[in-house]
């Protein structure tokens, strides 16, 4: 797929986004491909994958959640919100689930202090959240148990 990207070394992080983009990972063989396409070390493109937190090199689910530790909103329980998380999904920040439909990730501030706690699955954000509002918003997704 990234024949069609000149053999440049500056086209390696589009060509590592777009692969990132494909497989919502970086799979191993592909690196490999990569290397020699481009004629850059394998472990160079081994440290710009773990470098950039947009890129992966473990399959991701299919839907990213990313709960804000920062400063305002720790401060208004955004622990309560991780624990329902992992409590509901059995996963921890940098898991994945075995079925594949979410990974779980920490950040440090998402830039909506005004309304934390906060929380973004794939691109959309939710606001003050209690613990009871995600595990209502984790159903949405199919990842909670009617009950
Ligand atoms: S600290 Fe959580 S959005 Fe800013």
């Amino acid at each position: 797929m990234f024949e069609k990207y000149p053999k440049e070394q500056r086209y390696t992080l589009s060509i590592l986004q777009d692969l990132q983009k494909e497989y919502n990972y970086i799979p191993k063989e592909k690196l490999i491909e990569l290397s020699e396409h481009l004629g850059i070390p394998l472990s160079k493109l081994y440290s710009m994958a773990t470098f950039y937190k947009a890129l992966s090199l473990t399959p991701k689910g299919k839907n990213i959640i990313k709960v804000c530790d920062g400063t305002a909103c720790h401060i208004r329980s955004s622990r309560s919100l991780l624990d329902e998380i992992q409590n509901t999904l059995g996963i921890k920040p940098g898991e994945t689930t075995k079925d594949g439909k979410f990974s779980l990730e920490t950040v440090n501030c998402l830039g909506s202090c005004a309304i934390a706690p906060v929380m973004v699955i794939n691109d959309k954000y939710y606001g003050k959240l209690t613990s009871s509002m995600v595990r209502e918003i984790l159903k949405e997704y199919g990842g909670a148990d009617d009950e």
